[in-house]
């Protein structure tokens, strides 16, 4: 199927099915029946772009052939430049203890995208293709001439407060918050604010590619749709001025100034790509009788490990439901976790904490940290009158991992980690009577 035009257009090819998109922007760039003839249409080179190795099985393998008007091998080298408090230090030793911060301040300085980016936590390495980096981005500007791309792991992108519109080579797509985006590695991007100032969540994954998980029992429907996936149509720029090239690469940044904006492709094909998703349309599944599932009930995206069932990152929302189960304690339940929990708020309230986790905060709970409901949200669950309920005008989201999570000495020093977290489950005493 070859489409043109630059709307944003259904994808499938996270079902797995190795499903395949072609879309050129001027008609005729897309060569027909051959990725790299001896000569590509209207003077384009062809370039292959490869997510996973080129021997991965069939079901798993990524990658898309780009026709543009210049190779990305023409460059200078790339230098150094200042990581800002991108990459970092993780904090060692890592603490067992619970954190959560306010929502990090936007500055008010002029902050593009790259600027504003901050590494808060992360786990595993680049190097070696485990784990995530976790970041906010906290921008004022749009980029101008100047693009960036990530050579140590795709980036899903969780807006929190205004719009980002991505000009990626691959095409546009806009992001607001209550959608997510996800920019493959090595994808070049500039990214616009057109509503001001933006603040979101990224959470960089270093190991196999996110895609939908398996429902299982649940049968062929439900979770988020493989269909209200949009992949962006093709898309380029011809302009001819410098352009600085940032790349991410190893927990540093890297750039080069080219003549002109490499966002040049015309046509393209293949299933490696932008994407985005309307959390909104996320068929939330919970009980109809008693207790309720796990959250992982929640899984939008999953990016597995080598251990089935145990992934290297999961992307869980929370969003608007009907609570209904009878008999039930209805928020989340106390608990401890062999998995590691990075959560962030991106509007209302969040059910198991009735204050101090604002839109835009986040939290950590690692390995084995008893958490819970706090004080208030406990005594109203208890004390409430069982009735259907919606929770709703809330979107909450986590990004799980089967790694610890370790902040970095920049998020521990940062002036909005709250230092009273613990004192939220203060007052929760025994009530044992033993008849
Ligand atoms: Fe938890």
């Amino acid at each position: 199927m070859t489409q043109s035009g630059d709307a944003e257009r259904t994808g499938t090819y996270l079902s797995g099915l190795g499903n395949s998109f072609a879309t050129e922007a001027v008609e005729g760039a897309l060569p027909q029946g051959q990725n790299s003839p001896q000569r590509v249409p209207l003077g384009l080179y062809a370039e292959q772009l490869s997510g996973t190795a080129f021997t991965a099985p069939r079901s798993e393998s990524r990658r898309s052939w780009l026709y543009r008007t210049r190779p990305t091998a023409c460059h200078r080298p790339y230098a150094r430049i200042d990581n800002g408090p991108i990459g970092g230090q993780f904090s060692s030793p890592a603490s067992p203890n619970r954190l959560r911060w306010d929502p990090l301040a936007i500055p008010p300085a002029p902050t593009d995208f790259i600027d504003g980016l901050a590494t808060v936590a992360g786990n595993g390495d680049a190097g070696t293709g485990t784990g995530v980096s976790i970041h906010v981005y906290r921008a004022n500007r749009s980029m101008v001439d100047r693009v960036f791309y990530d050579a140590d792991g795709e980036l899903l992108l969780v807006p929190q407060q205004g719009r980002i519109r991505l000009f990626t080579e691959l095409g546009r797509l806009d992001a607001a918050p209550g959608e997510i985006a996800v920019v493959p590695r090595g994808v070049r991007f500039r990214v616009e604010l057109p509503d001001g100032a933006a603040r979101g969540y990224v959470c960089e994954n270093h190991g196999s590619l996110f895609r939908l998980p398996d429902l299982g029992p649940i049968g062929a429907n439900g979770l988020a749709n493989a269909r209200d996936f949009l992949t962006p149509t093709a898309w380029f720029e011809q302009v001819d001025r410098p352009v600085q090239v940032v790349q991410k690469f190893l927990g540093n940044l890297w750039a080069t100034d080219l003549a002109h904006s490499p966002l040049d492709v015309v046509a393209w094909h293949g299933n490696y790509a932008p994407y985005k998703y309307d959390l909104a349309k996320f068929n939330t599944i919970g009980t109809v009788s008693f207790d309720h599932p796990d959250p992982s009930i929640f899984t939008v995206l999953t990016a597995p490990s080598e251990q089935p069932g145990t992934a290297n990152a999961d992307f869980v929302i929370f969003p608007p439901r009907w609570m209904v189960a009878e008999h039930t304690f209805r928020p989340p339940w106390f608990h401890r976790n062999v998995m590691n929990e990075f959560m962030g708020l991106i509007h209302g309230t969040y059910d198991a904490k009735a204050g101090g986790f604002a839109p835009g905060g986040m939290s950590l709970h690692n390995c084995m940290s008893g958490h819970g409901p706090d004080l208030a949200s406990y005594t109203k669950a208890v004390e409430a009158s069982l009735q259907p309920h919606k929770i709703d005008n809330t979107l909450a989201f986590m990004f799980e991992t089967r790694w610890v999570i370790r902040p970095t000495d920049w998020a521990l020093a940062a002036p909005e980690l709250q230092q009273d977290y613990d004192a939220c489950w203060d007052g929760l005493g025994s009530h044992f009577r033993k008849a």
